[in-house]
């Protein structure tokens, strides 16, 4: 083990699907696993395996795809959620089970009602257990930040000689402040000495996560958890960016710690993940926010062009951010596309770069300029698109007074199907007519429309989330330079996925 080395565990596939409104489909999370590799992450906990079928679905194809990353999954300290965390993780070359039980007294009484030696058996029984599949073993501690130290101690001591190799001490609820977590990692530190990883997972609730995660590390442990952009649970994880960037930036404290992080990876991925989970990061956001690298006052500007160092700690470029340059046009060659994608991370090759090719010149078409933005959300769209139960082929729509119209026609199995509705303004006209063509009817929870770059032609992208049949809702993203045919595709998007994680469920 190099003790100098930060390992990066990434749990924006798990931890950052919880935040609210950002599940994500399997072919979104095969895209987000291939960029985690390229960023240079150690581990990404790929999902809860046992939540559901698209998620055991979605870590297995992980799995099967990752090269060296190791794949991780989450599973409750329970046979049957371990079990299905080695089923879904055993194609992947490197591997690891993920296990926590509630260790504060008052997730152990209300929550668990279970009786603190209960809680130290189950989780040897759950570490152990986990061991006969798989070498590497964490043992999380959840809501270690509000646990009694000498509980923490005992518990852990009983998982570590269970077999547990990683020793994770989240703070679940974003309570702690940076010396009291320091306190405690020092004390875990000392008292495990050497016998496991010590790892943290800071919440973002008080607006410490990456203080908390910083200070962490100086007491001495040496993995974190985070998430790009900082999604997750509520408040938000610890920010990947921000720790990474805290760590390269300050090598005046951190050295000789370091992470294996590419930098220049953090802008590409950043961007990524607010394209298909929909959630753009603040606009002052640290490190990957609109923001963190405009200087609006004329004092600012002045230092900056005379010295760049005067305003700016890190460059844009070393995070792999160019300005949102023009980039190419109705006359644009495959070749010069390909480059462009792959400086903007994406690997596509066959059919795979076809399709992509001529989505790219059907916009160049009806759009003059063409920005990184839009590229990057016209390929992810294609890449993640998951089977088309339905699609969209016209729209016709009419608004005026006091209703608005729309004719739609579907393919569905080969056939067209159409049919028109009134609606109060258009997307309700819009929705209800899909509703009825597919006989599915879905509840309208969430509605957001963005413009992917700039100009009056910019390209209009819309995240829907709808419930259907009163079940979970779910997502779908639709893009077109007309705002009301990117509706209509969002909303045709999430039905194919619920159709989709219906048929998984069978
Ligand atoms: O916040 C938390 O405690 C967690 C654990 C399950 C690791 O996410
Ligand atoms: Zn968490």
């Amino acid at each position: 083990m190099n003790d100098n080395k930060i390992i990066i565990f990434d749990t924006t596939l798990r931890d950052g699907e919880q935040s609210p409104g950002a599940s994500m489909n399997t072919a979104e999370k095969l895209q987000i696993a291939l960029a985690l590799e390229r960023l240079g992450v150690d581990v990404m906990e790929a999902g809860f395996a046992a939540a559901s079928a698209g998620d055991f679905d979605a870590v297995n194809q992980i799995a099967k795809q990752a090269s060296n990353i190791t794949v991780c999954s989450l599973s409750r300290a329970l046979e049957k959620d371990i079990k299905t965390a080695a089923d879904a993780i055993a194609p992947a070359k490197n591997k690891r089970i993920h296990t926590f039980i509630a260790t504060s007294p008052i997730h152990m009484e209300y929550k668990l009602k279970m009786k603190p030696d209960e809680v130290i058996k189950r989780a040897v029984d759950a570490v152990m257990y986990a061991k006969s599949f798989c070498d590497d073993v964490e043992f999380s501690c959840e809501d270690a930040g509000r646990s009694e130290i000498s509980f923490l101690k005992e518990i852990c001591d009983a998982a570590i000689g269970a077999g547990a190799k990683t020793i994770n001490l989240p703070d679940t609820v974003g309570y702690r402040l940076p010396l009291e977590i320091s306190a405690m990692i020092e004390q875990m530190v000392k008292f495990i000495d050497g016998r496991a990883i010590v790892s943290v997972h800071n919440h973002n609730d008080l607006g410490l996560a990456t203080s908390n995660s910083l200070a962490s590390i100086v007491a001495g442990a040496r993995q974190v958890e985070c998430t790009i952009n900082g999604i997750g649970e509520r408040a938000g994880n610890a920010a990947l960016e921000e720790i990474v960037m805290a760590i390269k930036t300050r090598q005046d404290i951190f050295a000789p710690l370091y992470t294996d992080i590419i930098a220049k990876e953090i802008y590409p991925i950043s961007r990524l993940i607010a394209t298909i989970t929909g959630i753009e990061p603040q606009p002052n956001k640290a490190i990957v926010g609109k923001n963190a690298f405009a200087h609006e006052s004329g004092i600012h500007q002045d230092g900056v062009l005379k010295h760049k160092e005067t305003y700016e700690i890190i460059s844009a470029e070393s995070i792999g951010l160019e300005k949102n340059s023009l980039v190419l046009g109705k006359h644009s060659g495959r070749h010069a596309f390909k480059d462009k994608l792959i400086s903007l991370g994406f690997e596509l090759d066959g059919d795979a770069l076809n399709t992509a090719f001529e989505k790219f010149k059907d916009l160049a078409d009806k759009k003059k300029d063409i920005f990184d933005d839009d590229i990057r959300a016209l390929v992810s769209q294609e890449i993640t698109k998951i089977p088309q139960a339905y699609e969209i082929v016209g729209l016709l729509q009419s608004s005026g007074g006091d209703l608005a119209s729309a004719s739609i026609s579907i393919k569905h199995n080969g056939e067209i199907i159409s049919d028109s509705a009134l609606g109060n303004g258009t997307a309700d006209a819009i929705f209800k007519v899909i509703d009825r063509i597919s006989s599915i009817s879905g509840v309208l929870k969430d509605y957001k429309v963005i413009a992917v770059s700039q100009g009056k032609d910019a390209l209009a992208k819309v995240d829907v989330k709808v419930e259907f049949e009163g079940s979970h809702a779910v997502m779908g993203h639709g893009l077109d330079i007309d705002t009301m045919m990117a509706s209509a595709k969002a909303y045709v998007a999430a039905l194919n996925s619920y159709i989709r994680i219906k048929s998984l469920q069978i």
